[in-house]
């Protein structure tokens, strides 16, 4: 069975992208067979995340009817499966949002987990990532606009049927004006499965077009997503206890 799910939010900007790519590659070294959608059809981004941004076939070019599937999926190469969406504005004339759900339907059965990467907001787009999937991984920041827009998400998804599975709070800074994650979870009525901080790392990452879980996975914030792999996937996860050293210069270790 294929687990399938979208990583959403209401405000943009909040990290999923950076979310997506480092839960792919984190559950994929526990062994399972992960795939990557890039949901954000009109403003896509994860292929500048994973060093993927030209790729010859897109999602674009599948849902337009121009290319078959298997065409359109590239291999990352921390091993999980990637379905990018084109880039330029031109591509994007003619698609329909709402044949998602027919991409991912059909791509049901193959994987361990199809993990969509969805536009911000409650708009067509998003929602078409959610009507593709079962299960929601909801991102928010500790403040009162992001935390007010994820609740308005979190009702759409449930008006659909949807599983609220996680909600990430990331971007913790521990300032004094920060929503706390008791203040989040009363908001939203569901629990913090993840706390990720506010680390430099991730636009380094970003820069360096590789998950932090890849280029510094001694990190807290990749530790922090490596926990919740563990957890989506029903391990127990053990921390393991580095020192500052361990922590700065890891990825040479790794
Ligand atoms: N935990 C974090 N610490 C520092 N910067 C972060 C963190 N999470 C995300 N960012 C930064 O926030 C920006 C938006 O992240 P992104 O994943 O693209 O968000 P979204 O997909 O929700 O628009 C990126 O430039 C990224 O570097
Ligand atoms: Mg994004």
């Amino acid at each position: 069975m294929t687990r399938l799910i979208c990583v959403a939010s209401g405000k943009g900007g909040v990290g999923k992208t950076t979310v997506v790519s480092n839960l792919a590659s984190a559950i994929t070294k526990l062994d399972k067979k992960v795939m990557v959608i890039d949901g954000n059809v009109t403003t896509p981004n994860i292929g500048f995340h994973l060093n993927m941004p030209l790729t010859p076939t897109t999602l674009h070019d599948v849902m337009r009817g121009k290319a078959r599937i298997r065409d359109a999926i590239y291999r990352h190469e921390t091993g999980f499966y990637v379905l990018p969406a084109g880039i330029s504005f031109d591509e994007m004339k003619g698609v329909d949002t709402a044949r998602l759900s027919e991409v991912v339907a059909n791509l049901n059965g193959t994987m361990d987990m199809i993990i969509v990467d969805s536009a911000a907001g409650l708009g067509r787009e998003a929602q078409s990532a959610m009507d593709a999937t079962n299960e929601m991984i909801l991102v928010t920041n500790p403040d009162l606009p992001s935390v007010a827009d994820a609740l308005k998400t979190i009702k759409i998804a449930h008006g659909k049927g949807k599983q609220i599975t996680a909600v990430v709070l990331n971007r913790i800074r521990n300032h004094k004006h920060e929503m706390t994650k008791e203040e989040v979870e009363e908001m939203l009525s569901a629990p913090v499965a993840a706390e990720i901080p506010e680390d430099l790392g991730i636009p380094i990452s970003i820069a360096l077009r590789k998950p932090i879980v890849q280029t510094n996975p001694r990190s807290p914030a990749a530790e922090e997503i490596t926990k919740l792999a563990h957890a989506l996937v029903g391990l127990q996860y053990q921390k393991r206890n580095f020192g500052l050293i361990s922590r700065i210069f890891g990825f040479i270790f790794e």
